[in-house]
Order: C-alpha cells, then structure tokens, then sequence
C-alpha cells in the first residue's frame, strides 16, 4: 500500500521531525523501507532512504537534521523491485532537480522504464515511484510547462497511484490521485498532502479530499485544485475533521474488520491491475503448465481460498489441483512428489509455520515452490522460488477479510489466464463487490440479531461455494465463538441433520448453477422445522423453499462465490458485536502463528 506525505512552509526550518513523525503515522499501512527528501534554500534536493524501520532509518541517516521549506516523506511496500536502498522512495530525475514520490502501483512500469531508457534518461531503479518521476521529466524535456508536464504523465501511468513531486528553482509541490487515497491539510504558514489522515491530524484538522484525476498545487499559503484532463480550476471548501485519531486510523469504521471488508473492492481492483503487468505470473503459469501434481497449500482462511482455486482451475482451465492443509501435506504428499510436482503455498503473513514446515518438506523433495502472501519481506516470500503479492495492505483484524478475496481472485485470474480466457472479464468483479456489500448490509445485521440466542448452526455450500461456506463458518466460530461447522451440503443428510431441531440455523450458500441441489437440502432441513437461510442470487426456487433469503447481486456461476462470502463476513461481524465481543481481536487466537 505504502504512504506519502508532503508538507510546504512559510520558512526555511528543520523539517525533518515533522516528516519522520509523519511517516510513523503512516506505519499501519505496512512497509519495509523508509525516505524523506527536503528541497534546500540553496537549491538543492537532500534525499536520504533506506531499507528499515523508521526509527533506525531516522538514525543512521539523521532525518531530524534535514532543512527546507518543502519535504516529502515516503514509505515503500516493495512491489516492484526488492526492497533495498535504490529502489526506496523518494526518486530524483535523471539531472537530480525533481524529486518524487508515490503510494500505490503502476502496473505499465516495466514498459515505461524502458522507453525512459530509450530516451536517454537515467533510471536508478526498477521501483514504479521512479517511474511517476521520470514521466513527469519526459514532458518538460519536451518544453511543456510543469503542470502540463503533469497531466500529460498522468495519461502514461496506468494503475492505482497517488503521487507528489516537487522542483528546485520553485516554490511548491504538486500531487496527483489515480485510485489511491490522497488528502490536502491547510492551516496558517503551510499545506500538506498524504495518502491518509493520520499523519495529517496532528499538524490541521483543515483539510480537502482530493478526487480522481485532480492535480494538487500546494504552496505555502493555500492549495490549488486543477482537472487533469482540462486543467479547469476546481472550488472545494475545506472540510474540519472531528474524529479521533483512532477512529481515523479506522478509515471512520468502528473496527478494523469492517473496514477491511469494505476495503475489498479497491484491493481486487488494485490486484487485478497488478495481476495484469507481472511478469511473475508467467513464470508461475509456465511451471503449473509443464508440471505433473499441482497442490495449493494453506492454513485456515488461505486454505479455503486454496480449495475455491481448485475448483475454479478444474472449471475454467480444465486442470486437476490437489488443495491441501499444509501440515497434512507433510505426510500425505510430501513423501511422493518429485521435482516434476508444483506447489503453490498462499499465506497472509507468510509467516505461518504450518506452511512453512510443508514447503520445507516439498523442497527437499525437489518440487517447485512458488508463494502467494501479503507480507511482503516475510519468510515465504524470501523462501519461494518465486511469489505473488496480494496487495492488500496491512490487515489488522485477526479475522481475515481482504486477503482471503484477493486470494480466490489470484487463483481466478490464474484459472483465466490458464484457459485463455479474456482476463478483462474480472474487471467487473470490484463494482460487483460494492454493490453487494451496499445490498446486504442491513439485512444481514438484522439476520444476527436473530440467531443470537444460538450458539450452534451450520453454513453449506456445493462446487465453488463449499469453501465460501467453510470460510463463513471459520468467520462465524472465530469471532461469535459460537460453533458453526461448514460442510459439503450433500454431506448433510449423512449425519448432521440429526442436530436439526424446531428454528436450528442452516445457511445455505447457492451457486446458480446448484439451486436445485440446494433445494433439496433446504427442505431436508425445513421439513423438521429447521431455518434454513439461502445466500444466493435472486431465483424463485431458493424464495419459494428457504425460511429467508440473503439476495447478491446477478453475476453468474463463476463471480458469485466471491460476492457469497461478503454477507458471511458481515454477519459473524455483526453476531460478534451482538455477543459484547471485540471482532478484532478474538480471544486465544493470534493474526501470525508461527507455531508448531
Ligand atoms: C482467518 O480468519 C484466521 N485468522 C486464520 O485461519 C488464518 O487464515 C490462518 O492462521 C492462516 O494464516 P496465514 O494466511 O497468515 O498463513
């Protein structure tokens, strides 16, 4: 995710405890390097980065001291490039009389690097921050004026971005939104910009929510909002934050989870955007093509995205895919792969010792060992022969939301790109999500309320939506500590529905494509006065049987068990806070576990 923060000031001053405080207000997004640059009275840019955590960073390279009227601080989650000293942010142009820095991913910036290249100018790094800083140079080498210079750049940086850059010989700094989150702080003798409020607060509570395709002019003495597309002057009035820091830092969300389950468009949308430049998914889709096994290997909420991928890999690509627990891989599988076998081993932290036990074992066996994680710098990531990122950004919340979506729509896009399927398809996937998310919410909270007084049920799913269901039954244990086993909805009949009694929940997640299945396991359920609760697209069949009917948007077959775990998490969210409980950070259980 990464953060920016860029301040001007009426005086030449030390500006240096104001970025690094600044930056550790930005910390929670998650980073593994850290920059300030300061542009000097005389002229010159001082810039001092490096890979680290703030606090050592600050002290090798003696932030504290750095002077200027304008500054940019930056912290860097590598996604393009390993984290090291180059590849930190900010960047310099190619004479070192501009300097930059960006949050978010351009995913054109293999190309673009090239064609700088090729334009004589000088790249420093693979890091896409560059890149927003040499797009910028291009234009006033041609002898467009700066902020010309901008939008033009703005036209050549696809993906999800904000930016903010600054000149000597000037007295401003300059930002631009493309997907990413960008806000302005104004108050008397200075402006700023950051991706996000909290390192905004402590300085103004004065401030202006930048839209997409806006440019930014701060000065000193006020900001100026410009349109990238015609440069017109945009009016918007300063707005005064009321909100505590806490409730800031929760994007105004009263915890994490909710936060980051509405946060779940905007990262599939970044994914997606990723997902299309990497050169590391055709390294991964060459080995899977050419390999004899394949196994997605997880713990917990990752190995349920493991059996969803599974699924979508024998449907849409035609190719068999063991999904397996990963501790169970060790004696199960490990003992006969070989190096024609392939596994793809997905964590959140990439740090969960399970996962990493079965990639040990997997490798001493010679098989291939790629990673799919959110931590980048984690164990996996430095273990796997290669990786990719999830791009979520921290997730705080114990429960997992936002990464376990990103991680069926990795699988997803792999199942695409495997099939030769128009991965643009899944473009549609984000609005879907919004729009769901916006259709269920206040169904859903009236659903917990209902099955409060229970502290057993069951969520069932078939195909694609068994794992939904094993993931909204994981969501629902892990935070109401109330039992809920998910299950096949076959299996049901072959024991279970022995527990059904007068108003028993059973939640039924429907594919379109299994309504009549389904059906059946609803009557089984009703027909003993059972309350069986179908999560599905609207369908008379599912109306006229269940006892009541969560409705997701239409979106077919293959989309609708990533909309059919939104109402699941929304639900054990709200049965949570019904219960008294804290979602964010249920007893006994930790968001790394790094053991045995
Ligand atoms: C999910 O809500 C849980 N917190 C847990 O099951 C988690 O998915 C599991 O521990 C695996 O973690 P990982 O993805 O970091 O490897």
């Amino acid at each position: 995710m990464c953060g920016i923060f860029g301040i001007v000031t009426d005086k030449d001053q030390n500006l240096g405890p104001i970025l690094i405080e600044a930056a550790r207000r930005l910390t929670y997004r998650g980073y593994d390097s850290v920059g300030a640059a300061t542009l000097r009275e005389d002229g010159t840019i001082d810039l001092r980065k490096d890979v680290g955590k703030i606090d050592a960073v600050a002290a090798r390279y003696n932030l504290a001291e750095m002077r200027g009227r304008r500054g940019i601080t930056q912290l860097r989650w590598a996604t393009f490039g390993e984290p090291s000293q180059v590849n930190a942010q900010p960047h310099l142009d190619s004479d070192g009389d501009m300097v930059g820095a960006h949050n978010g991913n351009v995913v054109n910036n293999v190309e673009l690097r090239q064609q700088f290249i090729a334009e004589g100018m000088l790249v420093r790094s693979q890091n896409d921050g560059e890149t927003c800083v040499h797009a910028v140079e291009r234009y006033v080498n041609r002898g467009y004026d700066f902020i010309d210079a901008i939008r033009l750049a703005y036209g050549d940086l696809a993906g999800d971005y904000a930016f903010v850059i600054g000149r000597t010989g000037d007295d401003k700094l300059y930002a631009i939104k493309k997907g990413s989150g960008l806000v302005v702080g104004i108050d008397d003798g200075f402006t700023c910009v950051s991706s996000d409020l909290p390192s905004i607060l402590p300085l103004t509570r004065r401030i202006i929510r930048v839209q997409d395709g806006e440019i930014v002019i701060l000065q000193a003495g006020g900001v100026e909002l410009h349109s990238v597309i015609d440069g017109r002057l945009i009016q918007r009035q300063p707005e005064i934050v009321t909100q505590t820091m806490d409730a800031v830092q929760k994007g105004g969300y009263p915890h994490f989870m909710l936060k980051e389950i509405h946060e779940q468009p905007q990262v599939a949308r970044e994914l997606l955007h990723l997902l299309e430049g990497s050169g590391e998914v055709d390294t991964v889709l060459q080995k899977i093509k050419s390999s004899r096994h394949l196994y997605f290997i997880g713990c917990g909420t990752s190995y349920h995205a493991c059996i969803a991928g599974a699924v979508f890999f024998a449907q849409i690509a035609g190719r068999p895919v063991i999904p397996v627990l990963a501790p169970q891989f060790v004696p199960q599988y490990a003992p006969a792969v070989t190096h024609e076998d392939v596994g793809l081993f997905v964590s959140q932290s990439g740090e969960t010792k399970d996962v990493l036990n079965a990639l040990q074992a997997a490798e001493k066996r010679g098989m291939t060992c790629f990673g799919i994680a959110n931590v980048i710098g984690s164990t996996l990531t430095r273990a796997a022969a290669c990786w990719l990122p999830l791009c979520c950004g921290y997730e705080i919340s114990v429960p997992a939301t936002k990464t376990f979506t990103n991680q069926v729509i990795t699988f997803l896009y792999l199942a695409y790109r495997m099939s030769g399927r128009d991965t643009s398809e899944l473009e549609q996937i984000p609005d879907l999500m919004e729009k769901t998310l916006q259709a269920v919410a206040p169904q859903v909270a009236a659903l917990a309320t209902s099955l409060n007084k229970w502290n057993d049920m069951y969520c069932l799913g078939f195909g694609a939506t068994y794992p939904i269901a094993l993931e909204g039954a994981l969501k629902l244990k892990e935070i109401t500590y109330a039992h809920c086993e998910g299950m096949l909805s076959t299996e049901f009949k072959h024991g279970p529905l022995s527990a059904v009694s007068e108003g028993y929940p059973v939640i039924f997640v429907a594919g379109p494509q299994d309504v009549p299945l389904i059906v059946s396991g609803i009557n089984e359920v009703t027909c003993r006065g059972g309350r069986a609760v179908a999560v599905g697209e609207e369908d008379s069949r599912l109306r006229a049987n269940a006892s009541e009917m969560i409705v997701l948007p239409l979106s077919g077959p293959t989309f609708n068990p990533l909309l059919a775990v939104l109402p699941l998490q929304l639900l054990a969210y709200h049965l949570s806070l019904e219960r008294g409980y804290d979602p964010d950070f249920p007893r006994n259980l930790s968001k790394t576990l790094t053991v045995d």
